[in-house]
């Protein structure tokens, strides 16, 4: 492994910073680093939001269930998925407008998730640490009114950095087998490797430092999924321009 990999497999999402501050010119290096991300059809469709007005960072921290680290950290970053610089080059160029295709939301979300794990490596390559905050998605619409969020945009998920006060041990993943098939898709095989990965993440959920749980993935997942439904995501995503055809 080389150090590059190195980094990426000691990930370990971070919630708790101490009251240092992020530098600017790191701040806009790691922005930068996350632009370098690959880009579909180099439409580089996202926009970040830097939130400092500390009212703002209550209500997001509130509209996301109450997570204290959005509050807390150096940096909160809302990562926006943004087609409407797309529509301005499309109008520049003298071509259709073209709004509320599936495909490019999907082009948009992706290019947003890129760019956030680009910038989430190199805050950890400069001892940052972070943790995304998919919670914003609770109430899209708050976030949206606190940051003025126009049509053609949606905040994807939020991003906090800061220096680590506290990690956690790393989580274990899935062995590479289950998530690299040879050929074909391989279902029966995955499904054996999912049952001694559960015991494994009920070894560390029971082991771990802090926030010790009697669970597993399996049990884990399927609650996530199911208290995480947030059904209101397709109206608001159409109300901002998205999934319409
Ligand atoms: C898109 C996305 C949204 C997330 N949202 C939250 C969140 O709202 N709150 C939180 O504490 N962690 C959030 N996480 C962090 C995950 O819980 C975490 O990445 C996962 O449990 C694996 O743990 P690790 O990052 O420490 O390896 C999010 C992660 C991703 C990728």
């Amino acid at each position: 492994m080389n150090t590059v990999m190195q980094l990426m497999q000691s990930h370990s999402s971070v919630r708790s910073y101490t009251n240092r501050e992020i530098e600017k010119s790191l701040l806009d290096s790691i922005v930068q680093s996350g632009q370098a991300a690959s880009s579909s059809s180099f439409i580089q469709a996202y926009s970040v939001i830097r939130v400092t007005d500390g009212q703002n960072r209550e209500s997001i921290a509130q509209a996301a269930g109450g997570q204290g680290w959005v509050i807390k950290a150096a940096e909160f970053l809302v990562i926006c998925a943004d087609m409407s610089r797309i529509q301005t080059c499309c109008e520049k160029s003298g071509v259709e407008r073209l709004e509320g295709f599936a495909e490019h939301f999907i082009a948009a979300t992706v290019d947003a998730a890129l760019m956030a794990q680009n910038m989430m490596l190199a805050a950890e390559s400069a001892g940052l640490g972070g943790v995304f905050i998919g919670g914003i998605r609770n109430a899209p619409e708050v976030v949206t009114e606190c940051l003025q969020l126009p049509e053609q945009v949606y905040p994807v998920f939020g991003l906090c950095l800061g220096w680590p006060e506290d990690k956690m041990a790393v989580k274990p993943r899935f062995p590479v087998d289950v998530v690299l098939h040879q050929d074909v898709y391989q279902f029966a095989k995955v499904q054996d490797q999912v049952d001694e990965y559960d015991q494994q993440m009920a070894d560390y959920y029971s082991s771990r430092q802090a926030n010790t749980k009697n669970t597993n993935w399996s049990l884990q997942t399927a609650s996530a999924v199911q208290g995480k439904k947030r059904q209101h995501m397709l109206a608001f995503l159409q109300a901002q321009g998205f999934l319409k055809r």
